[in-house]
């Protein structure tokens, strides 16, 4: 059994944090999103590893993750020349996955609780696909499968009216079939060759479309409100394990109070931290308000501020901000400052497709 992992695309949604770096290194829980995956796929027992990277990225995902030696296992990157769609970054992987059964895992998807039960279940059916589904409130946002009788009938990308409340995750299991499908489909109406149609392609020539539903949490972190909930629940999940860990400095006149990493080399000064939070490493919290399901970047420098619900990447610094900071995503090396002069105006240097909500 391989894995194929994605890593590309253009992260559109996710400008302008992805302008200057690849979406799938944003941290989450203050580790980089596509961890998660490699994760699930290595607890899982699978060692070879193919990752998609684009031209553009490439090489910021190869630097990250190297050649998966220190992940005991063996990493080869995947180049996809253009955005093309799932299905092509199937078909462009096919000279690594040969004739094996392969996990097929969207690297911006981030689940918890695994996926090996999926994997068990694929083999043991001995079907040709299996398709992993959620049960979501806008299925209209995803693949969405028909199922009638038990069984799936049809796949439709995005369709207007869904014909189920499910969605089709982004984790897939193949048999090597799928090049049948993905070789022979059309691009679809965003101009992509949809993996939906393929699963469609699939069904249409009578290979077995087996499916299992996910019962814990998933999500699809494809636009900035995603990412918040992915971190919100992933701090919940870890803190809950392992009921949170101090390794940095924390001072007599602070209060720390519920689950809280504090990593090394950070230090909190005369501040009020209430978890489920990170606080990163070398990171300085000082007369601070850290409030729940937070994640402070390694190297952030939090000043007589106060933010909430929020993901602050490495080195940004919050100094003396007289609002709160709240669902908020701010990128790396970000500076928010209360300015000194009268009068008091607001003054900004924020680069292209930035969001800024003013009280
Ligand atoms: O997350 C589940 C959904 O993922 C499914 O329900 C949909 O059926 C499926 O089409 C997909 O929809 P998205 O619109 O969310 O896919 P997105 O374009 O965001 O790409 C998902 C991942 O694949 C992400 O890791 C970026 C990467 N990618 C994407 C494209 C289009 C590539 O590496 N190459 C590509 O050409």
């Amino acid at each position: 059994m391989k894995a194929l992992i994605t890593a590309g695309g253009r992260g559109t949604r996710l400008r302008p944090i992805t302008h200057t770096s690849n979406k799938h290194l944003i941290p989450i829980a203050n580790k980089p999103m596509i961890h998660y995956a490699l994760e699930a796929v290595l607890e899982a027992g699978i060692r070879e590893i193919g990752i998609v990277i684009s031209p553009e990225t490439g090489h910021e995902i190869r630097a990250a993750l190297g050649d998966g030696s220190a992940w005991n296992a063996r990493f080869t990157y995947v180049l996809q020349n253009a955005p093309r769609g799932l299905a092509d970054c199937v078909k462009v992987a096919e000279p690594f996955l040969g004739a094996d059964p392969f996990v097929f895992y969207l690297g911006d998807n981030v689940i918890v609780g695994g996926i090996r039960h999926f994997v068990e279940q694929f083999q043991r059916e001995g079907s040709n696909c299996h398709l992993v589904l959620a049960r979501v409130k806008d299925p209209e946002r995803f693949g969405v499968p028909e199922i009638v009788g038990g069984r799936i009938v049809a796949v439709e990308e995005k369709p207007t009216q869904p014909k189920s409340p499910y969605a089709v995750t982004g984790i897939y299991l193949y048999d090597r079939h799928i090049f049948e499908a993905v070789k022979a489909i059309r691009s679809g109406r965003r101009g992509e060759f949809e993996i939906s149609d393929a699963h469609q392609f699939l069904l249409e020539r009578g290979y077995r479309v087996g499916y299992s539903e996910i019962t814990g949490w998933w999500k699809d972190t494809g636009k900035p409100e995603d990412l918040l909930e992915a971190n919100r629940l992933v701090l919940d999940r870890i803190l809950e394990e392992d009921g949170g860990r101090i390794a940095g400095t924390v001072d007599a006149a602070s209060d720390v109070a519920g689950k809280v990493i504090v990593q090394k080399g950070a230090t909190i000064v005369r501040s009020t931290i209430r978890g489920p939070a990170i606080i990163g490493v070398e990171a300085v919290v000082q007369d601070a308000y850290i409030g729940p399901f937070t994640a402070i970047g390694e190297g952030c420098e939090i000043r007589n501020s106060e933010v909430e619900y929020s993901i602050v990447l490495p080195r940004s610094r919050l100094l003396h901000v007289d609002v709160r900071i709240e669902r908020s995503l701010l990128g790396r090396e970000v500076t928010i400052l209360r300015g000194e002069t009268r009068p008091r105006t607001q003054k900004f240097i924020v680069g292209d497709q930035s969001v800024i909500e003013l009280p």
